[in-house]
């Protein structure tokens, strides 16, 4: 028999990634990193771009295999049915020729043992080829928008004329954003670093510490990124810490910070004399905010705290002195980041974001009451929906007598890219190649001028 090739092998890792998503209803990131543990540096790119493009394109190759398979594979087998859907990416979303696409899925069956199904791989390959489906107008609105019903249903209903331009922004490929250290080394010092190095970039004018790259590299390729000169974090996480931080800020609360992003911009960003707390309820993640700080030279004793709870329960970290800045980056659908997360489409449900809302409201009333008369809080959401959002606002305004919209705004030519909505302000995903993210800066009255 044949010895099997690395390109076959290649194609069924990206078979077992996609099952693991959409059958077993793991994240991609995590069926990834177990993946590439067993495979070769040189191969990683490919497969980070085929089960990222397959699962990017669920919706849409579904539909084909619906129409292609007359009958599914058993329940033992649907493996095959992840290889086929590798198979339909790799002739459509890629530059891979034909030939070679269609051979190497069909020696894939091999490496997954399931030899019986070479006929039937290759018999669809060939038929979707043949009857040139890939050009066929999609019968369903799932395979039309590529998004399941619930969430298209919401985006039609939220941003009636932006929906459809949102969901293609959501299955293009996200650019990598940097951030400067500039406690380290100026901006400018930095992009000559860049250059020298080979890589070109943009700015964006608003973004002060933002460098977005023309092409994606891994981080520890970055100049400077193991000394902490630079991070990588998309240019919309790095306005709340700016924004926050506008007019000063002494005691600082970071209410969900894991991994650390905007925590270690913060800090960058505040006076020495300012001390901050960040809170995660997750351990494992809050290990991260650590490992980032000491990464950026951040993690001086006694300016940042770091506490494994619940933001909600604060009788267990909170030193009872209030707060004059909180940022609530808060749990939310990540429906903002469906480019960076594709598998948000597969795994999320509608009923998530009604708990979302649930846990984001209580988060709101519970820190609220840390923060002292003057203090300002900012909350953040990476999602696009409005009952995430503005509706969560605008109620929580109605119901706190001491809360008015904060006269802080990001500087004009952020704010041109953005939707006002209510007291805050929407970036939809895809605009100038930022996430989609949702601001709402809030400060509190002083008692005597409380409604
Ligand atoms: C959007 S992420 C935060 C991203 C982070 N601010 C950054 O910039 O890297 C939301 C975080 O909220 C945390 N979280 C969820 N519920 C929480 C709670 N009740 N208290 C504190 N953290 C919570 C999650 O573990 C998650 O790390």
């Amino acid at each position: 028999m044949p010895r099997i090739s690395r390109s076959a092998r290649l194609r069924a890792s990206a078979a077992e990634i996609v099952h693991a998503v959409a059958v077993e209803g793991r994240s991609l990131d995590a069926a990834l990193r177990e993946r590439e543990a067993a495979t070769a540096a040189e191969d990683l790119p490919l497969l980070r771009y085929l089960a990222f493009g397959t699962v990017r394109q669920h919706f849409r190759i579904q539909a084909w295999l619906r129409a292609l398979l007359e009958r599914r594979p058993k329940r033992r087998d649907r493996i095959i049915e992840s290889l086929l859907a590798v198979g339909l990416y790799q002739l459509t979303g890629s530059r891979i020729p034909e030939h070679a696409a269609v051979s190497e899925t069909v020696e894939a069956v091999r490496v997954l043992r399931r030899q019986p199904y070479k006929g039937l791989v290759n018999a669809v390959l060939r038929r979707f080829l043949r009857e040139r489906l890939a050009d066929a107008e999609p019968t369903d609105d799932e395979a039309r928008s590529n998004h399941p019903a619930w969430i298209s249903d919401r985006l039609r209903r939220d941003w009636p004329d932006d929906a459809d331009a949102i969901m293609a922004a959501n299955d293009a490929r996200a650019p990598m954003w940097l951030r400067v250290n500039t406690r380290r080394q100026s901006v400018a010092a930095y992009l000559e670093r860049l250059s020298t190095a080979g890589h070109a970039f943009a700015l964006l004018p608003g973004l002060p510490q933002a460098i977005r790259l023309d092409e994606p590299v891994p981080a520890s390729e970055l100049p400077g990124f193991a000394a902490g000169d630079v991070s990588v974090q998309d240019g919309a996480a790095q306005l709340p810490a700016a924004w926050l931080l506008a007019d000063g800020g002494s005691k600082i609360l970071d209410a969900c910070a894991a991994p650390g992003g905007k925590t270690a911009h913060l800090l960058e960003l505040a006076g020495t004399d300012a001390r901050l707390d960040a809170v995660d309820v997750d351990p494992e993640r809050l290990d991260a905010v650590r490992a980032n700080l000491e990464r950026l030279g951040l993690g001086e004793a006694g300016r940042a705290t770091l506490h494994a709870a619940s933001a909600d329960e604060p009788e267990g970290w909170w030193d009872g002195t209030p707060y004059d800045r909180i940022l609530l980056d808060a749990p939310c659908s990540a429906s903002g980041v469906i480019r960076r997360h594709p598998d948000i489409k597969l795994l999320r449900r509608d009923s998530d974001v009604a708990a979302l809302t649930g846990v984001q409201a209580r988060l709101l009333r519970r820190l609220w009451s840390l923060l002292s008369p003057g203090g300002v809080l900012l909350y953040v959401t990476c999602s696009v929906f409005d009952a995430e959002n503005g509706s969560i606002i605008k109620r929580f305004v109605a119901e706190t007598p001491d809360a008015e919209p904060a006269q802080l705004l990001p500087n004009n030519n952020i704010r041109a890219l953005m939707r006002e909505r209510g007291t805050g302000y929407q970036l939809l995903p895809g605009t100038r190649g930022l996430d989609g993210f949702f601001y709402a800066a809030l400060s509190k009255r002083h008692p005597e001028r409380a409604a």
